[in-house]
């Protein structure tokens, strides 16, 4: 058995190998030194948790979930207003090559406004919700000229129909509450269920852009699954978010990290 302990001013970690088969470096060394880079990588992400917690709004209690597939939804509970920053800055990343652009779940019409202020080839969007595809009608009306369409549906059945793009952003929220179980309690970051389909609707150097839920830079694990789908992720960091006390939406940090991935 093969125990490691850590203990600082503040907690102690403690990591106990039950199996000697496990990490089977050909060098007891070796064994070592990816243990204790874990250990000690894992005690500077709690350090680094303690400062973020302390600028933490309230938030809300947490309740359960009706399916809001097609539901008719206000402003404020299709997307609240200190996402507007991140929108922007998703807009900036995903329009870096211009060319043909697909966004996922029009929302608001806010993240397709900035793109279409971007400038870009085409934009294709995808929403299920009817009474946001209501919205996005009237929204079009806007840029009689431009070269925008919109696929009625789940993305998950739309999507396999359509060829590949320049960009993809997405950014949807589950709409169940199964959705909710296996997409944020079980996964590393809400969009890691589309990652594969990003990757394959997009051309060789194409950008994907989601909301990443990350605080202030980007989990290992969270790199590693990009790096199954993507050549290169690029970050940047929207900082002093406005959040309401009493947001409603899971996030409470003032920042969050952009991604850029291409493929
Ligand atoms: C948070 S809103 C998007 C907000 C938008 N980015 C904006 O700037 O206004 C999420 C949108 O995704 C849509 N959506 C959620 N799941 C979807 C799915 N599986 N397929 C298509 N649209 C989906 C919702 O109906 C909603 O309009």
């Amino acid at each position: 058995m093969t125990r490691r302990i850590k203990r600082l001013a503040e907690f102690d970690l403690s990591l106990q190998i039950k199996d000697p088969a496990f990490i089977n470096t050909p060098r007891d060394y070796q064994k070592n030194w990816l243990l204790n880079r874990s250990m000690n990588e894992f005690a500077r992400d709690v350090y680094a948790m303690h400062d973020v917690a302390s600028k933490f709004v309230q938030g809300s209690d947490v309740q359960g979930m009706d399916d809001r597939t097609q539901a008719e939804l206000t402003d404020f509970e299709i997307m609240e207003d200190w996402q507007i920053p991140i929108m922007q800055a998703m807009a900036e990343v995903v329009t870096a090559k211009r060319g043909n652009i697909l966004e996922i779940g029009f929302g608001r019409g806010v993240g397709s406004n900035l793109i279409q202020q971007c400038g870009v080839d085409s934009h294709t969007i995808i929403e299920c919700n009817d009474s946001i595809v209501g919205r996005f009608e009237e929204w079009r009306k806007q840029y009689p000229d431009r070269d925008i369409s919109i696929k009625h549906g789940l993305w998950q059945d739309v999507l396999p129909n359509l060829a590949e793009f320049n960009g993809i952003f997405f950014h949807t929220y589950p709409l169940k509450e199964s959705d909710y179980v296996e997409q944020i309690a079980n996964s590393t970051t809400f969009a890691e269920h589309f990652f594969e389909h990003a990757a394959n609707h997009l051309h060789k150097g194409g950008i994907f852009t989601y909301l990443s839920n990350e605080i202030d830079s980007l989990s290992r694990d969270h790199q590693r699954i990009l790096f199954k789908h993507f050549d290169s992720i690029e970050l940047s960091m929207v900082s002093n978010l406005n959040l309401p006390q009493q947001v409603k939406d899971q996030w409470w940090a003032d920042s969050m990290v952009i991604v850029k991935a291409t493929k």
